[in-house]
């Protein structure tokens, strides 16, 4: 008898809960037209795990982690049916001030390391392998600043899940088996105007935040009016909070001017990261939006959903 009948493919999340990193790029990029294309891009993705092991030996306390996601413009092109039933292209999310833009993008490499040589050399190889069969919409490089802090001055990241926590807030699972084990990601990249955010007091900045910026503690929600970000970007309803994993990092170029944040969100409801957006763009109520927005505007913005590592390496044949 065949060892391996009846043998069912294990649902092995990829690396969603990488640990935080020293260093990341956030890679975006787009497919050409055509079936020579989609067939470099299925042997492409299905080499990820691979190349990953090739690169991540050179140096196995540097942490290598690669999550690969897929866009909703290609998905049944790339994986041969139908995808996850959240996945759709970004949502514009247009306020009265501040606009979530939707930016071209259909695969998105989150490369992660504490090693910035060893997610250079994966995003090398990476490119190699899938040559003209893809564009760049996007390459940011981010570094972990001080403390965890992101560029604004602020410890970032503070109330992720942690534990069983994370799984239960990334993973899908049961409401769509054909998925479980993988995760919706939303990025969106984020240019600062740093001298503006400076001219604002210590106390100005902690109210837009909502926690102190020294101690990093919570501060109180606001009871009416302006709410904080911290507020705006909790989701409550009858079942208790829904929490997304998020691993910012800040990126930069002081030599050009240019400072940010590139948000990187995982979850299991695609829902809780769009509402979490149109609380920050719209407001709540309507008209008091998220006054981090006023220092900080989106120039990217994708959602792609990460399959589970076993349906990856299943397009390599
Ligand atoms: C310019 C971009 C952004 C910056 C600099 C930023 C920064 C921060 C900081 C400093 C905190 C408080 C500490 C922490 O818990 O991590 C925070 C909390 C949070 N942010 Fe952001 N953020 C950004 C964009 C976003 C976006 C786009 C989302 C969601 C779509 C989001 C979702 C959250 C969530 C869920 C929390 C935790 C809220 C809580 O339960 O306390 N953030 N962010």
């Amino acid at each position: 008898m065949d060892a391996d009948a009846g043998r069912r493919v294990p649902i092995e999340p990829q690396k969603v809960d990488a640990p935080l990193t020293r260093s990341s790029i956030f890679l975006i990029l787009s497919v050409a037209d055509g079936d020579a294309a989609t067939e470099a891009v299925r042997d492409g993705l299905g080499s990820v795990s691979d190349l990953t092991k090739n690169v991540a030996f050179r140096d196995l306390g540097a942490s290598l982690a690669i999550t690969v996601g897929i866009g909703s413009r290609v998905w049944e092109r790339i994986m041969g049916a139908p995808g996850p039933r959240e996945l759709h292209p970004f949502r514009v999310v247009a306020g009265a001030v501040h606009t979530a833009v939707a930016t071209p993008g259909d695969l998105l490499f989150h490369i992660r390391s504490d090693r910035y040589d060893l997610c250079f050399e994966f995003e090398r190889q990476l490119l190699d392998t899938l040559g003209d069969s893809v564009t760049v919409a996007d390459e940011t490089v981010g570094f972990r600043y001080f403390d965890t802090r992101d560029l604004l001055g602020f410890v970032d990241g503070t109330a992720n899940p942690v534990g069983p926590a994370v799984p239960a807030s990334t993973l899908v699972g049961d409401e769509d088996p054909a998925f479980a084990g993988g995760s919706y990601v939303v990025a969106q990249k984020y240019l600062h105007d740093t001298a503006a955010w400076a001219s604002l007091t210590t106390e100005q900045q902690e109210a837009i935040i909502g926690r102190r910026k020294a101690d990093n503690t919570e501060l109180d929600d606001a009871v009416s009016g302006q709410k904080s970000h911290k507020t705006l970007s909790t989701i409550e309803d009858d079942e208790g909070e829904h929490d997304i994993l998020r691993d910012n990092m800040p990126f930069g170029t002081p030599g050009s001017g240019a400072f940010g944040t590139y948000f990187i969100g995982y979850s299991r409801h695609l829902w809780v990261t769009e509402r979490m957006l149109e609380r920050m763009f719209i407001g709540d109520p309507p008209g008091l939006h998220d006054r981090l927005l006023d220092f900080s505007t989106p120039v990217v913005g994708c959602t792609f959903f990460a399959p589970t590592a076993g349906m990856l390496d299943a397009l390599g044949g």
